[in-house]
């Protein structure tokens, strides 16, 4: 059996994520090198390059056995199975729209998973610096500062995320649009601030109430699942099941009583898994 010790693998998550926030830092307010992957809104630069290649590093020398998906190892052709071996699931850069324009709401999103279940979720803005943190069953913390899913349960008092995604498929498009006018005067206030990692950690932190979207991918939410558990929130599935991780879709919220609300008003749209 693999031995899986949560607190030595934290330990070395925890100052690799830290090291992945100082080549953003330094990064962040000059020019950037951009390309694009699937279309023109769907960039990389070579800082998520340069991030993904250092923490993979970080896992090879000190836990050679443990697997690793990574949004831009994937790109490149990896695959992306996930097994019940110790995983490591890595967006080096969530918000690389935020980034490429020096928006300060990008960061780096990691989670451990061992048998397929999140050990360990980060979640580091280091712009703000803002380090989200979590362990399986001891809590969420912001800073080191335990945090809590807001109470609110009414969706006309609740503040909702809804991101656009970078995906321009004319029917992706509609869908999302369909989902911000079915939304738009039944909630307090609509919000897309460009990182899913992020808005995730706004639910654990009480900021936003709920955030949903289609075309996620595992490396944009694992972490953020964990860290909202934590909290005391819940992530479903969009049609109110159980989240699956691989599934392209998610709803994070305060309470279930607040995402069964959303989710009759939800158009679901279906996309291909990871
Ligand atoms: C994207 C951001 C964005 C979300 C997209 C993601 P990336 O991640 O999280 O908010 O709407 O679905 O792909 O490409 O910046 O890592
Ligand atoms: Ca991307
Ligand atoms: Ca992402
Ligand atoms: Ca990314």
């Amino acid at each position: 059996m693999t031995e899986f010790d949560v607190e030595v693998v934290f330990e070395v998550a925890l100052k690799a994520v830290k090291d992945a926030g100082e080549i953003i830092k330094e990064a962040f307010y000059k020019k950037k090198s951009v390309l694009t992957k699937s279309c023109d809104v769907d960039l990389v630069t070579e800082t998520d390059q340069a991030v993904e290649k250092m923490l993979i590093g970080r896992i090879k020398e000190n836990f050679p056995n443990h697997m690793f998906i990574g949004e831009e190892s994937v790109a490149a052709g990896e695959n992306c199975d996930l097994t019940n071996d110790p995983t490591w699931i890595v967006d080096p850069v969530d918000g690389t729209m935020n980034f490429v324009h020096s928006f300060p709401h990008s960061c780096i999103a990691l989670a451990v998973l061992y048998n397929k279940d999140v050990h360990i979720g980060i979640i580091y803005n280091p712009i703000l610096d803002q380090m989200y943190t979590a362990k399986c069953n001891q809590g969420a913390f912001l800073n080191d500062k335990p945090i809590r899913v807001s109470e609110e349960t009414d969706l006309s008092k609740s503040l909702v995320i809804a991101e656009f995604g970078t995906n321009r498929d004319p029917q992706k498009m509609e869908s999302v649009l369909k989902n911000i006018t079915a939304l738009m005067n039944k909630v307090h206030g609509l919000r897309a601030m460009g990182s899913a990692a992020l808005n995730m950690a706004s639910v654990a932190a009480g900021g936003a109430d709920c955030y949903f979207e289609f075309g996620i991918h595992v490396w944009d939410i694992a972490a953020g699942a964990l860290i909202i558990k934590e909290a005391g929130g819940v992530c479903l599935d969009t049609e109110g099941g159980p989240l699956d991780l691989m599934s392209r879709r998610m709803i994070c919220a305060s309470s279930e009583k607040l995402a069964l609300q959303i989710i009759p008003l939800l158009d679901q749209l279906k996309l291909e898994r990871d």
